[in-house]
């Protein structure tokens, strides 16, 4: 019999998400009812994403497991409603994106590419180092930190690694805990937060751990806001002991237009654009675990509650 799928993904993603879930329910041979409704006891897993308005999820009493359209689950990992295992997102096309993000925006501020359109009248040389003397610190060694890691590292940057458990890294120099942050910190030119947001994480960047930073280094996060203690780093910004960040993310979504982020002159705000889930390749990854589940094997992308991600 065809499993029920509930989509409780908000509006917009059953128009996007419909025909490549149900073309990738066809390609791995999975029987499955996709639905945008339907009676709670009925459903046997449910793809969300944050954005709907399914917050209780009580009566899915039938509900097997709940498959994150998203890869933070900050929003949805202490529900305490929700009792199924939960998975998050980790797609081939959002981690392309991201990787693509963060290159971008290193090699912006490695190559000084603003002082490069800032001087275009006159002629001004200032011929940038090599990559390879240039140090960049990766806080998250995940699907996307690692993925991002070894791209910078393709570069020629040498990447400084933080997680919190050990990790072996080819081509990565590899740390984690406390003291692992500030020798990470402690060297790098170039930081970005590709952390979850959790308790343990939050504020990660402050004014003790952005001081420890070489004078002028330039911060990327399209991690999540609350990574980054944002008075720190404004007196940072101001104070001259961080030369620029570039901040997709923020505490409060949209970012209000009051906030001094907007007007930094060292600032670039972009708009929770890093990486998005891309449907196509996303699907497949809905459509394995609906297949794993089906089977009795092990869920991918499992987040562990506990730790929050
Ligand atoms: N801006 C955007 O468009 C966008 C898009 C997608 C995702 N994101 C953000 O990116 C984040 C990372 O995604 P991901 O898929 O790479 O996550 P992930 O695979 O779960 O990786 C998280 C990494 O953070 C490390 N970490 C967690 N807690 C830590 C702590 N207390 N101290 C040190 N390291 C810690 C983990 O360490 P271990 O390896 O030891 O577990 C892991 O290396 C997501 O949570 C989301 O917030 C943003």
């Amino acid at each position: 019999m065809a499993a029920t799928v509930l989509m409780a993904a908000g509006p917009g993603n059953w128009e996007r998400y419909n025909a490549p879930l149900r073309a990738a329910l066809a390609e791995a041979g999975v029987a499955a009812d996709l639905v945008q409704e339907a009676a709670p006891e009925t459903v046997d897993y449910i793809v969300y994403a944050p954005s709907a308005p399914l917050q209780d999820f009580t009566p899915y009493s039938r509900c097997k497991a709940v498959l994150s359209l998203w890869a933070g689950v900050e929003r949805i990992v202490g529900n305490p409603t929700l009792t199924q295992p939960l998975c998050r997102m980790v797609d081939p096309g959002l981690t392309e994106g991201m990787v693509e993000y963060v290159t971008g925006h290193a090699l912006r501020y490695h190559l000084g590419l603003d002082r490069v359109l800032a001087t275009q009248d006159r002629w001004a040389p200032a011929v940038p180092p090599l990559a390879r003397e240039r140090p960049v610190a990766l806080l998250g060694l995940g699907a996307l930190g690692a993925a991002c890691a070894g791209a910078l590292a393709g570069l020629g940057f040498p990447v400084l690694g933080w997680s919190r458990t050990p990790k072996d890294l080819p081509g990565i120099e590899c740390h984690h805990g406390q003291d692992g942050l500030k020798t990470v910190l402690s060297q790098a030119q170039i930081v970005v937060t590709l952390l979850p947001a959790t308790p343990g994480t939050e504020n990660t960047l402050n004014a003790e751990t952005l001081g420890w930073l070489p004078r002028g280094a330039a911060i990327i996060n399209p991690g999540r806001g609350a990574l980054i203690d944002d008075a720190a780093l404004l007196a940072a910004l101001d104070a001259g002991q961080v030369g620029a960040a570039t901040l997709d993310v923020f505490r409060v979504e949209p970012l209000p237009r009051d906030h001094p982020y907007w007007a930094h002159p060292k600032v670039t705000v972009t708009p929770h654009i890093a990486a998005e889930t891309r449907p196509v390749t996303a699907a497949r990854v809905v459509v394995e675990n609906l297949r794993r589940l089906r089977d009795g094997e092990p869920l991918l992308h499992l987040v562990d509650r506990a730790e929050g991600y």
